[in-house]
């Protein structure tokens, strides 16, 4: 089929979910995905911070293959290689102490939530105090499944699905007098992403996060961090919630663990895990034999290529370069972010979904979040020639654009085009 006939028939066909941009990929190389006409695209995106290898990388294309060979699905009711070797590796990255694989983020936020009333519930049964309510945070973004939806704060994501499950009372973003005012012992958990990620890559401060450490001890109430976007070395740490000498009790991953096949865990204590027995949760396709032998090749790929220091090599020098911009384009307001989890916000929405339009033409894949900020997340392979690709393409768009928005709001009209 062509672009115009595949557009057609998804236009016809597919439930309306997505704003696709009219382009059609058909392969990838190293950072680069490529579209029909070979013409290839600079990927600072990777899939919304899936494809932490860049595209056709040796080692997944090998473990696929060979364990394709092998087996592919066998059900949770009988032992495979994966899982077990997958969970040595994460239990020792992260100091959690036992995992549960699933197929996506939101399944593993969804195994969190649910861990976190089981364990309030066998503290209630043990005489202890403890509710059924969750704390969550401002701008949160959490997934799009029942549960992990009524913890994601934009009423965008939630009011066209209401009533949502009740029980979720949002924190102002890493206030801490409102975090102290607003937890109490009806709390079963407190929900954060070290660095919130479609909430605009913000990180919450270390007092923040000391804090909501301190008063989820005193009760019991789980400290659940998610780090299905910023974990698995996306900021230069295995997991974000590392960089504020924090362990949490229940943590989240999912985007990159397995190179792109889907794959979540929830990972979590021996004192959390103690509330599941045999037949409480559980999932048919989750943790299966070949999203488990990919992922046990990205985590050992990452850690034998020395890609953590890679992530915070590149990483310092690509903030520094969106620094340099910002000193030069008054549009930029803020840059923020850690290692390869990176945003420039702008000073209008507008102008960012130029910009970000722009940089496509460009053949430069960024995308837009919290409408006014530039997200990258890019590959973890990435160099420094493509970050100062993306810069020079990024001065030159603003050059362009910039003086013309500021001089349409000024006059109280808008810049078009
Ligand atoms: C922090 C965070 N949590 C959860 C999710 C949901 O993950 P998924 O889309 O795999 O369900 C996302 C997805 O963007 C995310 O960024």
């Amino acid at each position: 089929m062509t672009l115009a006939e595949i557009k057609a028939t998804e236009a016809k066909l597919l439930l309306p979910t997505y704003e696709r941009n009219p382009i059609l990929f058909v392969g990838g190389e190293g950072v680069h995905l490529i579209d029909e006409n070979g013409e290839r695209y600079l990927d600072l995106l990777s899939g919304i911070g899936v494809n932490a290898l860049g595209y056709g990388h040796p080692a997944i294309e090998r473990a696929i293959a060979e364990q394709s060979k092998k087996l592919i699905h066998i059900s949770n009711l009988f032992f495979h290689e994966g899982q077990a070797e997958l969970a040595l590796r994460l239990t020792k990255m992260s100091g959690m102490d036992r995992a549960f694989f699933c197929n996506s983020g939101t399944e593993a936020w969804e195994a969190a939530l649910k861990l976190a009333r089981a364990h309030a519930g066998l503290l209630r049964s043990e005489g202890r105090t403890i509710g059924t309510k969750f704390l969550a945070l401002e701008n949160s973004f959490h997934g799009r499944t029942m549960g992990s939806m009524a913890t994601t704060h934009k009423a965008k994501y939630r009011e066209p699905f209401d009533p949502v499950m009740p029980g979720v009372e949002f924190v102002a973003f890493d206030d801490v007098a409102d975090l102290t005012a607003r937890f109490s012992s009806d709390l079963c958990g407190v929900l954060i992403e070290a660095i919130q990620g479609e909430g605009g890559i913000r990180p919450v401060s270390r007092e923040f996060m000391a804090v909501a450490r301190e008063l989820t001890r005193s009760t019991g109430a789980l400290l659940i961090c998610d780090e299905i976007q910023a974990g698995l070395g996306r900021t230069g740490k295995w997991f974000a919630y590392q960089h504020y000498d924090v362990r949490p009790d229940v943590t989240t991953l999912a985007k990159p663990l397995a190179g792109g096949l889907p794959l979540g865990a929830m990972l979590c204590t021996e004192e959390a895990a103690r509330a599941i027995h045999p037949g409480m949760h559980g999932t048919t396709f989750g943790g299966g034999p070949l999203a488990c032998a990919v992922a046990v090749a990205v985590i050992d790929t990452i850690e034998q290529n020395g890609l953590l220091e890679h992530v915070t090599d590149v990483g310092t020098y690509f903030h520094g370069r969106l620094n340099e911009l910002a000193g030069k384009h008054s549009a930029i307001v803020d840059v923020r972010g850690m290692g390869l989890m990176l945003a420039a916000e702008l000073d209008s929405a507008d102008l960012a979904k130029q910009v970000a339009g722009a940089m496509l033409e460009r053949r430069i894949i960024i995308n837009r979040t919290s409408e006014t900020v530039l997200r990258f997340l890019p590959p973890f392979i990435l160099g420094k020639q493509d970050v100062d690709h993306a810069i020079n393409a990024l001065d030159s768009i603003l050059t362009e654009h910039a003086p013309l928005e500021a001089a349409a709001a000024a006059t109280g009209g808008k810049h078009v085009g």
